[in-house]
C-alpha cells in the first residue's frame, strides 16, 4: 500500500542535533555507565521556591485556557521587572506571552516573513534555528563567524554583502548559543543601522541576557534602539530562572502590526499553559535579586572550570565564552560526531562517560564544523571537571584506535 508522501517541510525540519544521540547515551546509562550530559543547556540550578510556591497557590477548580496575550499579572510583571533593570518603558501593549522563546521565534519569522524570503543569521547558530526556518518556509542566510575570531559579528561591508530583495532581517543571539560570544554595543549599533538603512527588521534573541562574565553589564537592545518598530525581542524564563519545562517565553515589540499579527496567531493556538503562567506571575513580583546573581556567579565559575580544563587537552582549540552557557571545541580529529558516539558507545572511563554535541548541527556550512563540539557547562564544577576529565580520556582512546568505518 503505498501512502502520500510527506510535505517538503517535513522533509526538511532536521532532527535536533542536541537531542539525536540521546538514545545512545540511555543505552549507555542502562549498561550502568554513568553519563554527564554537557551535550544540552538544561540547568541543574533548582527553579526558584517562588515558582514552586505560585504552582502551589493557583486554586481554581477549573484549569480553564489563559487569554492568548497571556497572563495580565505575569505580562505586568514581567514588563515591570525589565523596566526596573533597563529604563526602557515597555508596557502590556509590548508583549505578548509564548511557549518558551521557541514559539516566539516561530510567530515572528511567520509574521516577519513569507516563504521563501531570508533572514540573516550569523553561523554558527542556534540549532532550532534551522528548525523554525523549516517549519516557516523561511530561508537562513548564514554568515561565516570563526572561532579564531572568537565569533565576532563580522564586518558591515561582508554583512551588506549577503543582503537581497528577499532578506527581511537580521537575526542575533546575544550572548550567544552555541559560541557564547556577546556583541558588543558597537556591533549591535552596527546591525541596528544595517536594518534602518535596508528596511528590515532586527531580531535579537535575548533568552540568556543576564548571563555575562567578566565585569560585562547585561544590556537589551532597547536601550539602544529605544522604541525603533522593527526591533522584535525575544525572551525567555527557561534558562535565567532554571525553568526550561514551565515553557513560558514572550515576544516584545512596538510594532503594532507585527505585535498584532503574532497576537492573531497566538488565538489560534489558543493559549500559553495557565498554571506556569500564574506561577511565573507570583515569582517574578516576589523574587529577589539573589537567585539570578547566584546563577550567574554559579555559572561563571562552571565557565572558567570548563575552559580551563579543555584547554589542557593537547590539540585543543577553545572559544573565550563571555557570555551564556556554552562553548565550543575544535578538537584534532576530522569527525566529533563520530567522537560523540564513540563516547556514548564504545567508551567509559571509571564507570563514566560525558555526553557532548557535535558542533556540525550548529552549523548551516556543516563543513566549517566537523571537528568541533558543543559543550553547556550547565553541570556543577565538580562534575564538569569530572566530565571534562573523561572527555581527555576518551579523545586519546578514539586517537589512539583511529576513527570507526
Ligand atoms: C538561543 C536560544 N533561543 C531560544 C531557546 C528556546 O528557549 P525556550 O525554552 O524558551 O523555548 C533556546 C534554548 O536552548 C536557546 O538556546
Amino acid at each position: 500500500m503505498s501512502l502520500p508522501p510527506l510535505s517538503s517541510r517535513a522533509q526538511k525540519t532536521p532532527a535536533s542535533p542536541i537531542r539525536r544521540l540521546a538514545g545512545l547515551a540511555q543505552q549507555a546509562e542502562d549498561r550502568g555507565t554513568k553519563v554527564y550530559r554537557l551535550n544540552i543547556g538544561q540547568p541543574d540550578l533548582h527553579s526558584p521556591a517562588e515558582f514552586l510556591e505560585g504552582v502551589a497557590s493557583y486554586r481554581e477548580a477549573v484549569v480553564a485556557y489563559e487569554t492568548s496575550q497571556g497572563n495580565k499579572s505575569l505580562v505586568d510583571a514581567w514588563c515591570d521587572s525589565l523596566n526596573r533593570d533597563y529604563n526602557i518603558g515597555v508596557g502590556e501593549p509590548q508583549m505578548l506571552v509564548t511557549m518558551g522563546a521557541s514559539e516566539a521565534l516561530i510567530f515572528t519569522f511567520m509574521v516577519c516573513c513569507d516563504p521563501g524570503d531570508e533572514i540573516l543569521i550569523f553561523d554558527p547558530t542556534y540549532a532550532n534555528y534551522i528548525g523554525f526556518s523549516a517549519i516557516s518556509g523561511v530561508r537562513l542566510v548564514p554568515l561565516p563567524c570563526s572561532i579564531e575570531q572568537n565569533f565576532s559579528i563580522p564586518s558591515r561591508a561582508e554583512i551588506e554583502r549577503f543582503i537581497s530583495p528577499y532578506t527581511r532581517a537580521i537575526l542575533v543571539c546575544n550572548p550567544n548559543n552555541p559560541t557564547g560570544t556577546v556583541s558588543t554595543d558597537k556591533e549591535l549599533q552596527m546591525l541596528l543601522d544595517v536594518c534602518r538603512e535596508r528596511d528590515l527588521y532586527f531580531i535579537v534573541d535575548e533568552t540568556y541576557r543576564e548571563f555575562v562574565y567578566d565585569g560585562r553589564t547585561p544590556r537589551t537592545i532597547f536601550q539602544l534602539a529605544g522604541k525603533d518598530p522593527r526591533v522584535v525581542v525575544v525572551d525567555s524564563l527557561s534558562k535565567r530562572y532554571s525553568l526550561c519545562g514551565a515553557r513560558i517565553g514572550c515576544m516584545i515589540t512596538w510594532n503594532e502590526e507585527v505585535r498584532r499579527a503574532a497576537f492573531h496567531i497566538a488565538q489560534a493556538r489558543l493559549a500559553a499553559p495557565t498554571i506556569e503562567q500564574h506561577a511565573a506571575a507570583h515569582m517574578i513580583s516576589t523574587i529577589g535579586p539573589d537567585y539570578i546573581a547566584q546563577a550567574h556567579e554559579e555559572y561563571r565559575r562552571r565557565r572558567d572550570v570548563a575552559v580551563e580544563a579543555l584547554r589542557e587537552i593537547p590539540g585543543v582549540i577553545v572559544s573565550s565564552p563571555e557570555g551564556g552557557f556554552y562553548l565550543l571545541a575544535k578538537l584534532p580529529i576530522p569527525d566529533a560526531e563520530d567522537f560523540a558516539q564513540f563516547m556514548l558507545t564504545d567508551f567509559s572511563f571509571e564507570g563514566a562517560t560525558t555526553f557532548v554535541a557535535p558542533a556540525a548541527g550548529f552549523y548551516m556550512h556543516r563543513e566549517s564544523g566537523q571537528s568541533t563540539i558543543r559543550i553547556a557547562f550547565v553541570l556543577k564544577e565538580l562534575d564538569t571537571r569530572k566530565a571534562i576529565r573523561v572527555l581527555a580520556e576518551g579523545l586519546k582512546a578514539y586517537m589512539a584506535r583511529g576513527a570507526r568505518s
